[in-house]
Formats: C-alpha cells, structure tokens, sequence
C-alpha cells in the first residue's frame, strides 16, 4: 500500500546494477504463525559500472525489500547495527568496504497471512512461492532485478508431518530429519538464474512420476506433484510435457538441461502459471484435466500452458531479459511457440483462428483504451500492470511476422544464433532482432517500430483492374491511431499474405510488374510506406483478392468486400482461415445492419444471405466439423463493441440475439440432423480426447445452442438427455449453459443445483458453474451474481474464484454489466476496492472493463467515470490500482 504516487520507471534510465551475486545460500525455517529466510550472498562489486571506483570509492549497496522484519545483518561476519545501514520501506542501503564481500541476513515473515499471492505464501495446506517479477523482494533483501543472476543453494525446514515434500529449483542434494518431528532437504541449481525464477513448495503431496530420454539420450525424471485428491487428474499434462519437450527438440533445436523437471499445481495462483527453473509452479486450472471434470477447451489450454512453461526453459531462463521493459523478449517470443506447439499438436487453421478472434476482441481493445502501450513499454509505475495481451498476444503476432518475414528456415538460423550468443545471459529486444539480422544477412531497422509504437494499425485497401493492360493493382494507405504519449507514428512494416481468386475460385499465378515469371497463388508482400500500390500483370479477368491471410500482421484491414464476395470468400479461399475471416466479414456487415435498426426502432430483418452461406457449410459433410463449428459462430457482443465507434449494448445484444433466433428458426432441421448424428456417436463411443472427436462435439454443442433458441420441447428433452446421460464435462457443461440460458426455468434451477451438489467439492467445476451463470445474458444478470458472491463456493480470496464470477459478470455479460443504472459499474467497484486491499494485482486486472468508458454513450460514461473516482479517492490504493485508474482517467 501506498500514501504517496508511485514512481514512473523508464527505460531509457537503465543502468546495469552496481553489484553482482554470485552465490545465493538461502535456508527457510517454515512455521505456522511465521517463517525465517536465512540468505547469504556472496558478492562483488560489478567490473563494468567501476570504472570511476579508484577516485570516488565505492558506491553504496541497495538491495530491495518489502514487508520483511530484518533480524540479523552481517558483512564478512561482522554484525552490523542499526547505525550501520538504513531501511525504508522498500530498500536496505549500506555501504561495502571492499569490492567483493559475503552479505548475511535473517528476515522473518508472514506468508500464513499474505494474500496478495506474491513472494512465500500459502495455497490451502502448502507453502509455494511466486517472485515474478518483484515477488523475491517479499522474501529477502536482495538486488531484485533480472540483470542480476546467480547461483542458488536452497535449504527448506518444516515439520514433517504437514510438509512432508520440500522442493526448490535444481537438483536434490541433501535431506535429513531433526529433532522435534522437522525435517529439510538442500537443493542445488547449476544454472544462474534471476530470482525472479527462485521457486519453494513445501506440502503434503502425490507425484505421478514419469521420464523423458532427451535428443542426446540423458534421461529426465519427470514429475507432476498436486494435492492427493487430485492425483487422477495429471495424465494428460504429464502427456502433454513429453510432447513439448520432444517438439522443442525437433523444431527448435532445444533439449532440456537438468535430470529433473517439476510441475507443482496449486489452487491460489494470480496467473496462469510460472516457469521457475526446473520447478513449475501452476494454477490447477491450467494443470489438472479429465475428462469427467474439464472440458475439450480446458484441456486444450492445459495442453497449450505446459508447453508455454517448458519453453521457457529456453526462452526466458537460459536467455532472460535484461529488465521488465523487454518483457515480450521471453513472453511474445513463448507464446509464438507454444501457439505454433499446438498448431501442429492440434488443427492449424483452428488454432489460429482462436488465437485472432482473442486478439481481435481483447488485445485491440487494450491498445485502443488508456492503458495502451508498445509491445517494449518505455515506462510503467507497476511493472504487474504489464502483463499485458500486448506484450504476450501482439508481441508474439511480432515475432510471427518476423517468421513469416524470413521464413521457416532463416527464423530457425535466427534462433540458434540468438540461443547460442546469448546463453546465460539477460539480454533485450534488440538482440533478439540482431540475432535474425545477422544470421540473415536482412536489415530489420523499421520493423523494430513494432516495439516501440503502440496502437492497431489501419490498412485500407483498394484496387484497379485495367482490362487493357491486364494489370490488376492493389493500393494500400497504412495509418496508426494516436495513444498515450504516441500522436503521431511511423509507417510499419506490415506482411501482407495474399492471393488472387479467378471466378472458379482458384488462386491465380502472381506476378508482380517487373518480375521475370509468375509464382505460386500465395504470397507475401511487405507494405513499408504510409502509401503504396503493387501491380499484378497478366491478370486477364478481374480477380477477387483474399488479404492478408492467415492475419499476416496484428493490423485491421479494410477492403470494400460487398456480401456476396464474401460469401464466394467463404466458400472458395484455398485459405482456411480466410474462409472463416470472410464469414465474420459477413455476419459482422449483417448484424452492424441489424444494430442499425434497433436504433432506428425498425423492425428488424435480416440478410437471408447470411442464412444461406450458413446453410451452405451445415449440408456439406465433407467440411472439417471444426471449421463448420467456427464459422457457425457469430462474432461476440464483446468483438462487435471492440469495432464500434460508440458501442451501443443494447443494440448489439438485441441484434446478435435475434440473429441466433433466426438461425435456430430457419436451419431447424439441418441443426436437429447434426445435432442428433453426432450426439449419437458420443453416447456410442464414449468421450475420446481425439481432434476428430473434439470437433464433432464442439458442433454437436453449438447446434443445440441454435436448437434451443426454438424454445421446442423435444429440444429441451435432448438437452436434459445430454445433460444426464453424458460421461465427460464438455457435453454436460455445454448443455448445462444451453439451459442456463433458456427460459425453462425450473427444468434450469434443477440442473444447477444436481451439477452443483454433485461437484461441490471439486473447486475447478465449480469455477465453471459460476461462470456459466455469470455469463447469461437474460435480464437480472447482476443480482444472480450478487447472490452467487454469497454461495459457501465462493470467495474473494481465491484468484479463480473472483474471475470465474467477477471477471465472467464483467467480461462476458455485456449487457448485463453496462446496464444503464450503472449498478454493473457500482457492483465492480466496490470489488475492485476490497480487493485492493487483498490481492492488488487481481483487483487492478478486474478493473479493465471501466477503463473502456469511452467506448459507450455519455449516460454510461459518465457512470463509468464515478465509480473510477471513486476508486482513487476511496483510500490508500496499492501501486497496481493507482495505475489504471489515474491512467484510464487521464
Ligand atoms: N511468466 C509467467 C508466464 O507467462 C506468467 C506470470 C507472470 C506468472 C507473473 C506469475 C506472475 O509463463
Ligand atoms: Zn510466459
């Protein structure tokens, strides 16, 4: 907590730490009422920062410390008192007498009361840790910054009865029993690592063990450690580690360097998950999945986490970042690859599509609110606050660029040359770049503007076809909205993957004007200047063109598509995801009509054409099940508000609705044959975790959605049926929503009472059952989340918990958060504010929906802004809080 503002940090005041720890010897005495952290650094005076030492003597020492009671302090075995150093809140200063010298200290502290998750804390029984990125600071005093690396020795006392597992980063080297019924155990850490991968878990845990024989033969033990009740839920994590360890071979060259890897579930997590050397700590949600109790998404995501954190390994521990400005050095870089990891784990074009429709939505929405800000950030007041859609999801759309750019192989010579140049080392965004330069030979100079300009780009696109010369020339104008601190930008270098469609709809040879002979249907063009045509030749009709396929660059593309080329898009584009992208073209052309209407109080109508084109993908057997899936799926309320200039919720809801109705109206039938086909093959085979199988299902479950909308009682029977008489969580859950949001009210309480009652002890289902109810967007939304808050399920205390109910409410629901009252707005508030209190970093995340306040009516703005104000001037907010609110104020 603070009194006074928190200080902005820039970048461009970096300067490498004054000293160095070479060796950090740390001992916990873990206790029910208190610990202690014993650490003894050995260090010395940095080579590089000493040139003027001679002259001036030697600067003083800080080290960072927050919330920790200082016991004991030597230099070189010499007590030191009082007089001898000086603390504040937040530093520990004192003055060596040499350039090298060992540090000792002893702080108590009180992770049996820290509820803000960061540092020693408790989940449920077990003690665990989290240090990034400040968290080591709430545990000793220490130079906690990521430029800082050092070799780790750790030491873990507890009673044995309640701790009987004691793990740290590296190796196991010694364990022993003392008296009194407490035990410990020494692990060993080879590698240099920042403390912000320092990692402790001492708790009563089950391991399911396995092992993993690396490229060069060494064999890795393996193990995944949760609470006992859940030790049947750890298979396909465990799977899903042995296939990211043997891909991160195969594609990237990467083989992992201890004997021993470890994933530790626990239930109070901030984030999603943490790769700590050798000692992956994880929310449970992202770790523990079967079948009965996690649907095909949930083990997707645990699928897609494990990998992010096992690349890590590479990408983040062995090259780490210099500072948190290059933050999207280890974390766009990660996400590309554990998105590239599923990608050939999983289907390709339905990967990507996810992946764009999350960035579309969220990411954009980000960069246009108060908060936007570069993929490399220039200056922050809580470095919390930047764990960011921008540095994870646009910074990996970056390094896709640069893939994309360079190609498969040259991305590949990039990355052994950045690995192997930058081994052990913290290093930035810019050498990562050098790397791909120089193991390239290519000048990458304003490309680098991705890093440091902020904002969605615009591409508006046109075309000429000249008959005559048969020449066919797209002209393209890039602009970049003004944010934060940014008015004005510099044109990007912005890939465009193309192709040109003839009227059979095949992709045409291309040529461009001065080239020597034409290549594939597919390519990519470089659009560098604000203004700029290419020219096809030999192009004898005129083409239609499908842009900037795949999303070859995070930008929002204009072209004036009328609906029936999008429909001939959707059926024709060799391009998977451009089919996709072209029928949400269509259904966002059609519902931004519809929207129109309600405004106007017109009747609604619409476009039969949008029925047709869905009618098209529902009768052709031969389409992949999960394509049909996602282009049955209407863009969300929370996308059609990201693209609106005034977003009007009311019209959006009303629009999007009567749009699902229709489509359950007028598809009955061919919904009803494939709703009933492939229900039939779940209940005949059981539930198989294969793709095929996940993508029948995931139609099944949207085509009851549909279904349901007739309000038909046989449709209601099959969903009860589902609902009953299925054996896994993605079926019951989807018809358990389907119900929620239908109007059979009793035949809707029984469910979620039987759901509840039978789940009851287990937290991530409940997690869904929340969710499922926080997001229904039938009338009365907020008081069935307020009178969920009071459910014994629930609790504030419990990061999950607050974004299964909350976060869902406030995301999700639209229509029922903004209602016009602005009791949504009041609700959130006053939640952001205990929450501050408790946990700054998840109240600061739960804000973000009251920063979009410019994107609604001035009623709504208006009530948004109260409540921001009320936010500041409710009292001492922690750094996090005060953040957003005064940036999304300003
Ligand atoms: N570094 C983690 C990841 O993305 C995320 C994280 C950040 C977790 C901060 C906890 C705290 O893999
Ligand atoms: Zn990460």
């Amino acid at each position: 907590m603070r009194t006074e503002q928190p200080k902005v940090i820039y970048l461009k005041d970096y300067q490498a730490p004054e000293y160095l720890i070479d060796e950090t010897n740390l001992t916990f005495e873990l206790y029910e009422d208190h610990s202690l952290v014993h650490a003894q650094l050995v260090m010395r005076r940095n080579p590089e920062r000493a040139a003027g030492d001679a002259g001036a003597g030697l600067p003083p020492l800080v080290l960072d410390g927050q919330q920790l009671e200082l016991l004991a302090l030597s230099m070189d075995d010499q007590a030191l008192t009082a007089a001898d150093y000086q603390l504040d809140d937040s530093h520990l200063t004192l003055q060596p007498k040499a350039a090298t010298f060992t540090l000792d200290s002893t702080v108590r502290i009180h992770p049996e009361t820290n509820t803000a998750l960061e540092g020693l804390y408790k989940s449920g029984k077990m003690f665990c840790t989290q240090c990034e990125a400040e968290g080591f600071r709430k545990i000793t005093y220490y130079l906690d910054r990521p430029d800082v690396m050092s070799k780790f020795t750790t030491t873990v006392t507890a009673e044995q009865h309640r701790y009987p597992v004691l793990l740290s980063n590296g190796n196991p080297v010694a364990s022993g029993s003392e008296e009194g019924g407490r035990h410990w155990a020494t692990w060993q850490d080879p590698f240099k690592k920042p403390a912000y991968l320092f990692a402790l878990v001492a708790g009563d845990l089950w391991c399911v063990e396995d092992s993993f024989t690396t490229m060069t033969a060494r064999d890795v033990a393996l193990r995944i450690y949760v609470e006992p009740e859940n030790i049947d839920k750890v298979q396909h994590a465990m799977d899903s580690l042995k296939k990211s360890m043997r891909w991160d071979e195969e594609v990237y060259g990467r083989e992992y360097d201890l004997d021993i890897f470890m994933i530790v579930a626990v239930n109070d997590f901030n984030m999603g998950a943490m790769e700590n050397k050798g000692l992956n700590i994880f929310n449970s949600s992202c770790v523990l999945a079967k079948a009965e109790t996690a649907t095909d998404a949930a083990h997707q995501r645990v699928e897609a986490v494990v990998a992010h954190e096992y690349f890590h390994n590479w990408s983040g521990n062995r090259v780490t970042c210099r500072d948190w400005f290059q933050l999207s050095l280890k974390e766009g870089f990660t996400v590309f690859r554990d998105a590239e990891f599923s990608a050939d784990m999983n289907s390709r074009t339905v990967k990507r599509i996810e992946d764009v429709a999350f960035l579309r939505t969220n990411q954009f929405a980000e960069d246009a609110g108060p908060m936007a800000h570069p993929v490399r950030p220039d200056s922050f007041m809580e470095i919390s606050n930047f764990y960011t859609l921008t540095v994870y999801e646009k910074g990996s759309e970056v390094v896709r660029m640069i893939h994309t750019l360079l190609g498969a192989e040259g991305f590949r010579k990039g990355t052994d040359l950045y690995f192997e140049r930058h081994d052990g080392q913290a290093v930035t965004c810019d050498d990562f770049i050098k790397a791909m330069e120089d193991a390239n030979g290519v000048d990458l100079t304003q490309f680098k503007r991705w890093y440091s300009q902020a904002g969605t780009p615009r591409l508006a696109v046109t075309e000429a076809f000249d008959p005559a010369a048969r020449t066919y020339t797209l002209s393209f104008r890039q602009s970049c909205p003004a944010t934060p601190g940014q008015a004005e930008k510099l044109p990007f270098v912005i890939p465009v993957e193309l192709g040109l469609l003839d009227a059979a709809g095949n992709d045409l040879p291309l040529r461009l004007a001065g080239e020597a002979q034409a290549g594939g249907g597919n390519r990519v063009i470089s659009v560098t200047e604000a203004e700029q045509s290419f020219t096809f030749v030999d192009i004898a009709e005129k083409p239609l063109p499908s842009l900037l396929r795949g999303l070859s660059a995070p930008v929002k593309l204009s072209f004036p598509y009328d609906r029936d080329q999008l429909m001939f898009l959707m059926q024709h584009d060799s391009d998977g995801f451009n089919r996709w992208d072209a029928g949400q073209q269509l259904s966002v052309q059609v519902l931004q009509e519809l929207i129109g209407q309600h405004q106007r109080g017109e009747p609604l109508q619409l476009d039969p054409r949008l029925l047709t084109a869905f009618r098209t993908l529902l009768d052709d057997e031969s389409l992949d099940q999960a394509m049909v899936a996602e282009m049955l799926s209407l863009p969300s309320e929370a996308y059609l508000t990201e693209i609106s200039e005034v977003a009007d919720v009311d019209a959006i809801h009303a629009a999007r609705e009567f749009t699902r109705q229709s489509i359950g109206a007028t598809l009955f039938e061919p919904l009803l044959a494939r709703y009933q086909a492939n229900r039939a093959i779940s209940r005949e085979t059981g539930y198989v975790a294969e793709a095929a199988h996940i993508a029948r299902r995931t139609l099944q479950n949207i085509a009851l959605s549909y279904l349901m909308q007739s309000g038909k009682a046989d449709v209601l029977a099959a969903c009860l049926e589902q609902f009953k008489d299925c054996d896994n969580m993605t079926e019951r859950l989807s018809a358990l929503a389907v119900l929620v949001n239908s109007g059979f009210e009793q035949e809707k309480a029984e469910a979620l009472a039987c759901f509840a009652d039978y789940f009851k002890d287990d937290p991530l289902v409940m997690d869904q059952w929340f969710s499922v109810q926080a997001g229904c967007g039938l009338p009365g939304g907020l008081e069935r989340v307020q009178a969920l808050m009071e459910h014994p399920a629930f609790t504030l205390k419990n990061p999950n918990k607050v974004r299964a109910l909350i976060g869902a409410f406030a995301n999700q629901n639209l229509v029922n958060f903004h209602r016009a009252d602005g009791a949504g707005y009041r609700f959130l508030a006053d939640h952001v504010i205990t929450l501050n209190a408790l946990n700054p970093q998840i109240a600061s995340r739960q804000l973000a929906p009251l920063t979009r306040w410019r994107k609604y009516d001035d009623g709504r703005q208006q009530l948004m802004r109260a409540e921001l104000e009320r936010i500041l001037a409710s009292g001492e907010l922690s750094s996090d809080v005060f953040e957003v609110v005064s940036k999304s104020l300003a």
